[in-house]
C-alpha cells in the first residue's frame, strides 16, 4: 500500500538535527510510527535551535509538544509550546507535570550530564504513560569525566549507562517474597529497553508475574522450602 504521508527521516532532511547524522531518526522512524496520528503529549529536553521540535511538530499531527531548554529561545514554533527551566530542578519538572499531567513520549537531549540524566529520569518516569517511551540520547557521554561518566571505571555508580543498567534489573525483579527485599520505584514498571549505540529507548509498562502466584497462601513448609532456595 503506497504511503502518503514522509517518515521521520524524510522530514527529519528538511531539519539541521543531529538526529540525522547520528542515525537516531531512523531509531525514531521504526519506535515513533504508531504514534503518529494519536493524541498523545511529548517531551523533549533540550531543543538547541529548535530543530527537532520542528521534526516532532510535523510528523506528529495530534500531539501536545513541549520542549524545554536552560537558555532563552528568541523564536517560536507554531502549536509548540517552548519553556526555559533546568532539567534538574525538581521544581521546574513539577510545574511541567502540573501542566501536562503525564506524557507519552519524553526524550533527553539536554546537558547530556549523567547526574542530570538520572535526576530527570527519576522525577519524570512515573508520569510517562504505560505503553510511553522514555529515549536518552547521547550515551558516549557516560563515558566522559566531564560529562561524570568515566571511560576507565565502567562499573562507576552514578554514570547514565549504569542506571540504565540497573534498570535491566527493574525488568526482571522478582515479585516473591524473597526475605530483605525491598522493591525500587522502578521495579516492575520498565516493559523493556532497546538499547542501541548511544541511545536508550525505555518503554514503560507492568511487568508480568510469570512464575509466582501471589494469591496463593504457602503454608509454613512452603515458606522454609522457599528460604532455603533462596541461598542458591
Ligand atoms: C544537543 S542540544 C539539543 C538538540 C535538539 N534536541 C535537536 O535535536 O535539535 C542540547 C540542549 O540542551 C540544553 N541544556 C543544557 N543543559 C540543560 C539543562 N540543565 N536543562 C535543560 N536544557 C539544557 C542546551 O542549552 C542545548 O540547547
Amino acid at each position: 500500500m503506497e504511503r502518503n504521508y514522509m517518515n521521520l527521516v524524510e522530514i527529519g532532511k528538511k531539519y539541521p538535527s543531529s538526529k540525522n547524522i547520528s542515525g537516531f531518526i531512523q531509531l525514531y522512524d521504526k519506535y515513533f510510527s504508531n504514534f503518529k496520528d494519536k493524541k498523545i503529549n511529548i517531551l523533549e529536553i533540550g531543543i538547541e535551535d529548535g530543530d527537532s521540535l520542528r521534526i516532532w511538530r510535523e510528523y506528529f499531527t495530534k500531539a501536545q509538544i513541549c520542549g524545554i531548554d536552560i537558555k532563552k529561545k528568541n523564536f517560536k514554533i507554531n502549536n509548540t509550546e517552548i519553556l526555559i527551566g533546568d532539567q534538574s530542578n525538581k521544581k521546574f519538572l513539577q510545574s511541567l507535570i502540573g501542566k501536562y499531567d503525564n506524557f507519552d513520549i519524553i526524550i533527553d537531549d539536554g546537558s547530556h550530564q549523567s547526574k542530570h540524566i538520572i535526576a530527570s529520569f527519576k522525577y519524570l518516569f512515573p508520569y510517562l504513560n504505560d505503553g510511553g517511551f522514555y529515549v536518552i540520547e547521547d550515551l558516549q557521554t557516560s563515558y566522559f569525566p566531564r560529562f561524570g561518566g568515566s571511560r576507565i571505571n565502567l562499573n562507576k555508580k552514578s554514570t547514565s549507562m549504569n542506571f540504565i543498567k540497573s534498570l535491566f534489573d527493574s525488568i526482571n525483579y522478582e515479585k516473591n517474597d524473597r526475605p530483605f527485599f525491598s522493591k525500587n520505584k522502578f521495579d516492575g514498571k520498565v516493559k523493556s529497553i532497546y538499547l542501541h549505540q548511544n541511545i536508550a529507548f525505555i518503554l514503560k509498562g507492568e511487568s508480568i508475574n510469570y512464575f509466582y502466584n501471589l494469591d496463593k497462601k504457602i503454608n509454613i513448609s512452603d515458606k522454609i522450602k522457599k528460604l532455603i532456595s533462596y541461598l542458591f
